[in-house]
């Protein structure tokens, strides 16, 4: 058996959904599905175990971070990332690709990789597909990403055609080298906005027959309908028993028209982040917890939501945390926007199941765009 199946259980009838199950040699993993993202083998102020409290079935951790601090080495001599970081569920690491060409001004790409200085004291490195697949395998990650070029919006077709072409040929090294049988490696699509370019990219990445798909190069500056008609497209260059994971994204509509297009995995740092800067995501809509708004206000962040945060804690007491920088702000807002998400993704797998998408999508935008907070 290969490390990693996927099992397509329902598709909607009326949008590109899809419901199906990843197995993997740390648990199966219901889809759609978002990984919250523990980028340094920690989401940011959280336990693993509270991480699975709000719901989460698989975490995403990034090679590049990982790779510079502590190093391959040392998590390869804890036992693996798994043990390292004592999270027993599934995780997929990113390749590095999309985080070391995001360093700008301290890179040079050339067709073997890229050389780059860390962000950490400046010393130079390299890292190319062999090198990625080297620090994916110390890490022992579940799923481990194809080095990729992820060429930033907007960028000229020439730009945009050199990153397919290097994709393309990464992902050939990336399966020759790659040896760990536990370990499995998903291809990435790239092909910026140019439709010829994504679906030569998708030939090209889905003729190595990987057992997933990346759709990478996307959320990355241009607007989200340039997005969702670059997914519409791509549905019918992609295999259907194969996941396909949308990367770098994760705010509730674009998981919701993600969805529709097909896509079975999202990642995104966007629930942790605005978290930790006093944003929290409520059933109607954004809500900046830190304004002088909520000093007396005694509801919790959302009166809809469940969450250990919005059973316990109101805006005040938490405004107050965030004010008086105290940590436990950071871990309470963190807790209810992850369990948010999920939660939503837990009711787009049951609308599917129900063959009531859209209906359930349009109740959540009437709500979540009302601005009655
Ligand atoms: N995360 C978000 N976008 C990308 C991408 O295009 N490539 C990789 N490797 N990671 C990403
Ligand atoms: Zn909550």
């Amino acid at each position: 058996m290969p490390p990693v199946t996927f099992t397509l259980q329902k598709k909607d009838r009326n949008t590109g959904a899809r419901l199906g199950l990843l197995q993997t040699p740390h648990g199966t993993v219901k889809t759609p599905v978002f990984m919250p993202v523990g980028t340094q083998a920690t989401v940011k102020t959280m336990t693993p175990e509270e991480v699975a409290e709000v719901g989460a079935e698989i975490i995403l951790a990034n090679t590049y971070h990982l790779y510079l601090r502590p190093g391959a080495d040392v998590v390869r001599e804890a036992g693996g990332l798994h043990k390292f970081m004592h999270w027993e569920r599934p995780i997929l690491t990113d390749s590095g690709g999309f985080q070391v060409f995001s360093l700008a001004g301290l890179r040079e790409i050339s067709d073997d990789g890229v050389t780059f200085r860390s962000h950490l004291d400046g010393s130079t490195h390299f890292m190319g597909p062999k090198e990625s697949m080297a620090v994916q395998e110390a890490l022992g990650s579940d799923i481990a990403m194809a080095f990729d070029e992820c060429v930033a919006y907007p960028a000229g077709r020439e730009e945009v055609e050199a990153g397919v072409k290097r994709t393309s040929r990464w992902a050939e090294i990336c399966l020759e080298v790659h040896q760990r049988e536990d370990q499995a490696v998903f291809g990435i699509i790239q092909g910026g906005v140019f439709p010829d370019l994504r679906r030569r990219s998708a030939r090209e990445i889905t003729a190595l027959d990987f057992p997933g798909y990346g759709i990478g190069g996307l959320s990355v500056g241009e607007p989200k309908e340039l997005m969702y008609s670059v997914l519409d497209e791509l549905q019918e260059y992609l295999p259907e028993n194969k996941p396909r994971y949308l990367m770098g994204v994760g705010s509730p509509d674009c998981l919701i028209e993600g969805v529709k297009r097909g896509v079975d995995m999202f990642d995104c740092v966007l629930p942790t982040r605005i978290a930790r800067n006093g944003t929290v995501m409520t059933t109607y809509g954004k809500l900046v917890v830190r304004n002088a708004a909520y000093a007396r206000d005694f509801r919790p962040l959302d009166p809809e939501c469940a969450c250990y945060t919005c059973r316990n804690y109101t805006r005040a007491y938490i405004r107050h945390l965030l004010k008086a920088g105290e940590i436990l702000g950071l871990r309470l807002t963190t807790i209810h926007n992850l369990y948010f998400l999920l939660k939503l993704m837990e009711r787009i797998r049951r609308a599917i199941e129900a063959n009531d998408l859209e209906a359930m999508a349009a109740e959540f935008y009437a709500k979540y765009n009302s601005g009655k907070i």
